[in-house]
């Protein structure tokens, strides 16, 4: 028996902010993207707030790739502030941060978990909606994909004047983290009809919107839509998970600190070419992993399928190189300047290791060896 269950209610449109306007008295905890304080964006949430008769404070001692230390200090002003609802506000790494709090306060206090409202501010993870939350090792140098039924945001409020600001460079690799999780969910081994809805509307969207969100903070709509789906694309992952891209992405993350969509952008089109089977020494065959038939779907809805299932999968991979390419995201780890080779080729073992373990890999459509995935980490190098 298999089930799809929406356990987030999602408010967004014009205006959805107003929803925290329907706060009473109660006492809130914000844990907010510094960035996102320090800017004043803040001021869309906390402005509402005032409107009412909230108590609110505010944790944010976030940083990317959230670690367990920082977690640890948000239990603690929340243990301190005993608030009736978490508000969490920021990108993935804020999101994530506050499941966690959430999570290991309700267990170290064995109390009920404390109802919790997901603001994201950009356009990327889905965390809003999603059982996930990735947390750092930062000792171990290791991410974790948690993911637990009840780390699930009760509401998401989803609001295109949080993202305006998002610039060039964050806003490629956020959207090209939606367009990961959307073909990932939809080739996964879990996959169903509901998330294949969900991944398909969401790939439609990336291809429509997200080069136009890239060229244009100013342009409203596109970045309404690259909102929309990135929760649609997290609602997919939700159901069906992810694959061996997140699996490795994970761990460039974790060495390497290579933001999030980035690492995924670098990888799809390898990991579409491993799944497949198909490289440029391909010839027709009689029949294809089941895999094929799926990477020939989102090539339609992107509007690049053509003749066969061999030059549909290379236009596929083809396309999502183009966008890289247009939203100046390097090919390869070398051309990002940030890591040396020496550094990299001694991290690969440990890192095909950690990816072989990741729980995003188990749910990929090829089962990898531990020597498919050093080739693959050389072959991105
Ligand atoms: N929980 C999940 O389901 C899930 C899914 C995928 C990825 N993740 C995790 O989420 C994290 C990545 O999240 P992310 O890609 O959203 O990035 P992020 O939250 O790390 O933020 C990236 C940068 O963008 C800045 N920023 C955030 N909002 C902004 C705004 N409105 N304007 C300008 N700058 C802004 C932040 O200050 C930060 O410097 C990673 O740790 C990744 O592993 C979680
Ligand atoms: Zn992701």
């Amino acid at each position: 028996m298999k089930t799809f269950e929406v356990k987030t209610k999602i408010n967004f449109g014009q205006n959805a902010l107003d929803r925290l306007l329907d706060f009473k008295t109660e006492r809130v905890l914000i844990i907010a993207d510094p960035f996102v304080v320090s800017s004043g964006l803040i001021r869309q949430v906390t402005g509402r707030l005032d409107r009412t008769q909230v108590t609110y404070e505010i944790y944010q001692d976030v940083v990317p790739d959230p670690p367990i230390e920082k977690i640890i200090g948000g239990v603690r002003q929340l243990m301190a502030f005993h608030p009736d609802y978490i508000v969490a506000v920021g990108g993935g790494s804020a999101l994530d941060l506050a499941k966690g709090v959430r999570k290991f306060a309700a267990e170290m206090s064995q109390s009920e978990r404390i109802p919790m409202f997901a603001i994201p501010t950009t356009s990327g993870t889905g965390s809003e909606v999603t059982s996930f939350a990735v947390i750092t090792d930062s000792e171990a140098n290791r991410k974790y994909p948690l993911s637990s039924d009840d780390m699930i945001p009760d509401e998401a409020i989803l609001d295109e004047e949080l993202v305006k600001s998002v610039p060039a460079s964050i806003t490629a690799d956020t959207g090209m983290d939606v367009m990961t999780h959307a073909i990932e969910a939809y080739v996964s081994i879990n996959n169903n009809e509901f998330s294949g809805a969900l991944a398909e509307k969401s790939v439609e969207i990336c291809g429509q919107f997200l080069l136009r969100s890239y060229a244009s903070c100013e342009d409203s709509h596109a970045r309404r839509k690259m909102h929309i789906a990135s929760c649609l694309a997290g609602l997919a992952f939700n159901s069906a998970s992810l694959g061996l891209t997140h699996g490795m992405a994970h761990q460039l993350g974790a060495k390497f600190h290579i933001p999030h969509g980035r690492a995924n952008a670098i990888l799809l089109p390898t990991i579409i070419q491993y799944n497949s089977r198909i490289d440029r020494a391909s010839r027709s065959r009689k029949e294809y992993d089941p895999c094929v038939r799926k990477y020939c779907n989102v090539a339609r809805v992107l509007g690049v399928s053509n003749l066969n299932e061999i030059t549909t999968v290379h236009a596929l991979v083809a396309y999502l190189r183009f966008m890289n390419s247009e939203m100046d995201i390097p090919s390869n780890i070398r051309d990002l300047g940030s890591v040396s080779a020496a550094d990299y080729f001694e991290a690969i073992n440990d890192m095909a290791a950690a990816a072989l373990a990741d729980g995003c890999t188990a749910t990929n459509p090829r089962t990898p060896t531990l020597e498919e995935v050093i080739e693959l980490y050389k072959k991105i190098w």
